[in-house]
C-alpha cells in the first residue's frame, strides 16, 4: 500500500492518507524546546539502561496523576517507545510452550512479539457491538495449562473499542485464577472521549501480576522520539532492563529529557488534540453509517474507526471480483487514491481500518471517495 501510494503521489495523484498510526500534530513547542535545551545542556551522552531517574520519576507521577497508578520508580522502565517496552516484556516471559491469549481484531505486532520468544499466540473473539470486549465463552475454551499470558489493548488499535471496567475485570478475574500475566497496552489512553480511561491495574487488588506499558508517542504527539515506559514486578523490570541494556544501551538522552517535560509539564495540547479527535470521530462515523451496507460502530477511543464492509464483498468492478477487505482496500487505493489499511493484517476479514489523524477538509473527501467507490461496485 505504502509503495503504491508513493507511485501515486510521485505521478501527482492527490493522495489522502488514513493508513497512519500516528497523530497529525506536531510535538508540543514545550517538548520541543525542552529537547533543546537538553541539547545545550550537554544531554547527550549514554543513560542508565533503564532510563534516567528523573524519567521513571515523572512517569510514576504522570501514573499516579492521570491514572491512579502507585508505582515506585523502581518498578519502571523507560525503553526506545512503547513496542519495545512490549517486546521486551514477552521476551521476559514468555518460551517455547507457553501460550499467550491475544484479542482479535488485534494490533499486528502482538503476534509476532509472542512468536519470536517460541511461544504461540491464541487468538479470542471480540464483539463489535460491544467495544470489541472478549467473547468469554470463547476465552473459556481456548485457556490451557499451557497459558501463560493475556494481552489487553483498550482502546484498542485497530477497532479504538474501549472495554468497560466490568470486562476488564472479568479478564482480570480469570488471568488470576491461572496466575497469568496480564500485558495492559496503554498507549491510547489519553484519548477516550466518552469516559475517563480506567487502568487496568486500578481494577483489582493484587496488581502483581499486571504489566502497564504507556507511550509519549500517541499522547504528546511523539511518535519519532521512541519514549515508552512500563510499569510492574520490580524483578521483571529489573530482567528488562538487562535485556535492554544489551541490545540498546538506553533509550535517546535528547528524547528522555523531552519526555519529562511531556509527562509532568503543561497538559493543555492533550487536551487540544483529544477534542480535536473527538470531532473526527464523530464526523467519520457519521458518514460511514450514511453509506448504505456499511456498519461503522462508534469508537470509545484511539483514533481509529473500522468499518464493516462485508455486504460489498463478491461485488465487481469492471468485471473483476473484490472478495476480501485487502482487495477493496487496494480498489479504494487505485481508483480513488485513498490509503487505509485492510483488517485482514489484523485478524478481521470483512473491516478496514481508517484512521482519523487527518484533517476534517481530508477526511471529507476521503470518505466522498470511498462512497462514491462504493457505489461504482456492482
Ligand atoms: C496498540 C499499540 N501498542 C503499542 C504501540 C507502540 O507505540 P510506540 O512504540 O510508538 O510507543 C502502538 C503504535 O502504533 C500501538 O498501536
Amino acid at each position: 500500500m505504502t509503495s503504491k501510494a508513493a507511485e501515486l503521489r510521485a505521478k501527482g495523484v492527490d493522495v489522502i492518507n488514513l493508513s497512519v498510526g500516528e497523530p497529525d500534530f506536531s510535538t508540543p513547542k514545550n517538548i520541543q524546546n525542552a529537547a533543546i535545551k537538553a541539547m545545550e545542556d550537554g544531554f547527550t551522552r549514554y543513560t542508565p539502561g533503564a532510563g534516567m531517574m528523573d524519567l521513571r520519576q515523572a512517569a510514576a507521577m504522570k501514573m499516579k496523576r492521570d491514572n491512579n497508578l502507585n508505582y515506585d520508580p523502581k518498578e519502571i522502565i523507560v525503553s526506545c517507545g512503547g513496542k519495545h517496552s512490549l517486546y521486551n516484556a514477552c521476551q521476559v516471559l514468555f518460551q517455547s510452550g507457553d501460550e499467550v491469549i491475544i484479542f482479535a481484531p488485534y494490533w499486528v505486532s502482538f503476534p509476532d512479539f509472542v512468536s519470536v520468544t517460541g511461544a504461540k499466540p491464541i487468538f479470542v473473539n471480540t464483539d463489535s457491538s460491544k467495544q470489541f470486549e472478549p467473547d468469554f465463552e470463547d476465552l473459556a475454551n481456548k485457556l490451557t495449562s499451557k497459558t501463560k499470558g493475556i494481552i489487553i489493548n483498550s482502546p484498542s488499535n485497530p477497532t479504538g473499542g474501549v472495554w468497560s471496567d466490568e470486562a476488564v475485570q472479568e479478564v482480570l478475574a480469570i488471568a488470576k485464577k491461572q496466575s497469568l500475566w496480564v500485558f495492559s497496552d496503554e498507549c491510547y489512553e489519553q484519548l477516550t472521549y466518552d469516559k475517563k480511561y480506567t487502568s487496568t491495574a486500578t481494577l483489582t487488588n493484587d496488581a502483581s501480576q499486571i504489566l502497564t506499558f504507556q507511550s509519549c508517542s500517541k499522547t504528546y504527539a511523539m511518535t519519532g522520539w521512541r519514549i515508552g515506559y512500563t510499569a510492574g514486578d520490580a524483578q521483571v523490570i529489573n530482567a528488562m532492563s538487562k535485556l535492554q541494556g544489551q541490545s540498546t544501551s538506553c533509550p535517546n538522552s535528547i528524547a528522555q529529557v523531552a519526555a519529562i517535560e511531556a509527562l509532568i509539564g503543561d497538559q493543555s495540547a492533550v487536551i487540544k488534540m483529544r477534542d480535536a479527535f473527538k470531532i473526527r470521530r464523530n464526523l467519520i462515523v457519521d458518514r460511514f453509517n450514511s453509506i448504505n451496507g456499511v456498519t461503522c460502530e462508534m469508537p470509545g477511543g484511539a483514533f481509529y474507526v473500522f468499518p464493516d464492509f462485508k455486504n460489498y464483498l463478491g461485488k465487481k468492478f469492471n468485471g473483476k471480483e473484490i472478495n476480501t477487505s485487502s482487495d477493496l482496500s487496494m480498489y479504494f487505493l487505485n481508483e480513488k487514491a485513498v490509503v487505509t489499511v485492510s483488517g485482514d493484517s489484523f485478524g478481521a476479514k470483512n473491516n478496514i481500518r481508517f484512521s482519523y489523524a487527518a484533517s476534517e477538509e481530508n477526511l471529507n473527501n476521503a470518505l466522498d471517495r470511498v462512497e462514491n467507490a462504493l457505489n461504482n461496485l456492482v
